[in-house]
């Protein structure tokens, strides 16, 4: 009876709110928006991650305005067609909201990045990617307790419709994700991101793996999709199983062949940093060698600058498919070789270019794979 009552006060009480709809969604999927309200994407926008608000402090302003908003800030709407920045509940509590995302219908491709379509959003018709279901969900309800009360079955707030391909291969992503070219048609963010129907795994399975807990709070599931985004800020532990290592061992050194299951390159993203550490552990004493790093220098006339202004990188040491890390060590039988990788959001340098000095999480190193090898 409790839930019904709710249900009835949650009608009434959605038909005049309008800002923070995500709010209105907690109400139902209380797991789902407690994970959302940690990710990334909660934290897209200027006011919520101090890397991108120094980065927009120095990026040339014209008449367009706040540009970013396209991929960090849709669901401000002034933001989005206005260029007009203000710290309101939207910026603060759902830049990207999951209606947002939850209405992408479809993705149109574009030169210097792709734009995302959405439906109606006042329709409140939801996609989303169910292969035991088909068609269009309407709210419906059976009928228990002898006939007194009508419990829901599906959403009495929403629609659902999972005829969507784009929710199924991962398309739905790539509408923010694909390229962000500069003016030079130098893409600054992610690298190779790529969809293609032989893949074993999609941006969904792979960032938005199912874990235990239910998707709403009635007709209770056993797993949902999680919504925090594992990736460089949570679950990192899920995301090393992607990327392999195939030590062999040279006569003056040895050689990791590192392995990227992913469809995109890893850590493309301006000033990040992956970085792979080995130590040998020989006779109860730690060698600690000289640690590789993955990244990308972007620069004009051979110059480091900001990423706007390149047009070329000055270096690159990304791993895209795969790539070979040469280390000048001897192994030696009896050794135990100890492998770690993992990512900067940003490195040192790109701090220092943005001020950003002071903020030692952004820093920080963060595990995704540790992997021991005993000779
Ligand atoms: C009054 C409760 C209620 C509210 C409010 C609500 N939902 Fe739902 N939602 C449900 C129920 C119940 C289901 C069906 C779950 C199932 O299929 O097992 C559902 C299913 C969904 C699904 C599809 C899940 C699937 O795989 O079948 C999506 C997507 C979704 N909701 C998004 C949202 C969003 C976004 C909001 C906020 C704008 C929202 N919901 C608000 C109750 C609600
Ligand atoms: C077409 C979509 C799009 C546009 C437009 C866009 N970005 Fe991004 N941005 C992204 C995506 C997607 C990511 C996440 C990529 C990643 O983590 O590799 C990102 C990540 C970032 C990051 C890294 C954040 C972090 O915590 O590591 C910064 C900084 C950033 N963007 C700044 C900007 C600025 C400034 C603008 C506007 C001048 C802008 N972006 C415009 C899509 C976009
Ligand atoms: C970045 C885009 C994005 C945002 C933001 C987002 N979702 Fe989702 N959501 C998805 C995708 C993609 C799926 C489909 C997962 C799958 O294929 O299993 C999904 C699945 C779901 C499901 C079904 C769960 C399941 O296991 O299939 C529900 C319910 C849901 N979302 C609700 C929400 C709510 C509520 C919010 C906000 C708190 C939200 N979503 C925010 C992209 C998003
Ligand atoms: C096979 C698993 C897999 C698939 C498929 C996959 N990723 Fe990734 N992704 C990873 C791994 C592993 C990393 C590296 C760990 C990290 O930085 O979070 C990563 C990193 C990222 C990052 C951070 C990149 C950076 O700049 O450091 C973004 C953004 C991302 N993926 C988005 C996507 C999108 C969008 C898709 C779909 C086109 C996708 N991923 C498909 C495994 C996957
Ligand atoms: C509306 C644009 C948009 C959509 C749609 C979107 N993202 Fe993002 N995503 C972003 C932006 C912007 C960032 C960077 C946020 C920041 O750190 O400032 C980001 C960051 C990320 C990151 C890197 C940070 C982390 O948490 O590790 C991953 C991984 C990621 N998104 C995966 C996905 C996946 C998977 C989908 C599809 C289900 C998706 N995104 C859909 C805009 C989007």
């Amino acid at each position: 009876m409790k839930k019904v009552f709710l249900f009835i006060s949650l009608v009434l009480f959605v038909g005049s709110l309008h800002a923070n709809e995500s709010k209105i969604c907690q109400n139902c999927h209380p797991i789902i928006y407690k994970e959302y309200y940690e990710s990334s994407h909660r934290k897209s926008s200027i006011y919520n991650n101090p890397i991108h608000k120094a980065m927009w402090e120095r990026y040339p302003k014209d008449e367009k305005g706040y540009t970013c908003a396209k991929c960090h800030s849709p669901s401000d709407l002034e933001s989005l067609n206005n260029g007009k920045l203000t710290e309101n509940d939207i910026q603060i509590h759902e830049p990207i909201s999951c209606v947002y995302c939850h209405t992408i219908k479809d993705i149109q491709e574009g030169d210097s990045s792709n734009t995302n379509i959405n439906s109606d959003m006042k329709l409140r018709e939801y996609y989303t990617a169910e292969k035991s279901l088909e068609g269009k969900v309407e709210y419906k309800t059976v009928t228990s307790w002898f006939g007194l009360v009508k419990e829901p079955e599906s959403s009495p707030f929403h629609k659902i419709d999972y005829d969507n391909e784009t929710y199924y291969d991962g398309n739905v992503c790539m509408g923010c994700h694909s390229h962000v070219n500069n003016k030079h048609s130098f893409d600054i963010t992610m690298l190779d991101a790529a969809i293609d129907e032989k893949d074993e795994n999609s941006c969904v399975s792979c960032h938005m793996p199912q874990i235990p807990g239910t998707k709403a709070a009635i007709n209770e599931t056993k797993t949902h999709a999680y919504h925090g985004i594992a990736g460089i800020y949570l679950k990192r532990d899920l995301m090393g199983k992607y990327i392999d290592f195939k030590v062999s061992k040279l006569d003056d050194g040895f050689n990791v062949l590192v392995v990227n299951k992913a469809n995109h390159a890893l850590f493309g993203q301006a000033f990040r940093q992956g970085i792979l550490k080995a130590e040998i552990i020989r006779d109860s004493k730690t060698i600690k060698l000289e640690p590789f790093i993955f990244e990308r220098i972007l620069s004009k006339d051979s110059k480091e600058v900001m990423p706007w202004e390149a047009d070329e990188a000055s270096k690159d040491t990304l791993i895209y498919a795969k790539r070979d890390v040469l280390f000048s060590k001897v192994i030696k039988k009896g050794d135990r070789l100890i492998l770690t990788l993992g990512v900067q959001r940003i490195s040192k340098e790109g701090a220092k270019k943005l001020g950003l000095e002071e903020n030692k999480e952004l820093t920080k190193f963060r595990v995704l794979k540790i992997e021991k090898l005993d000779f």
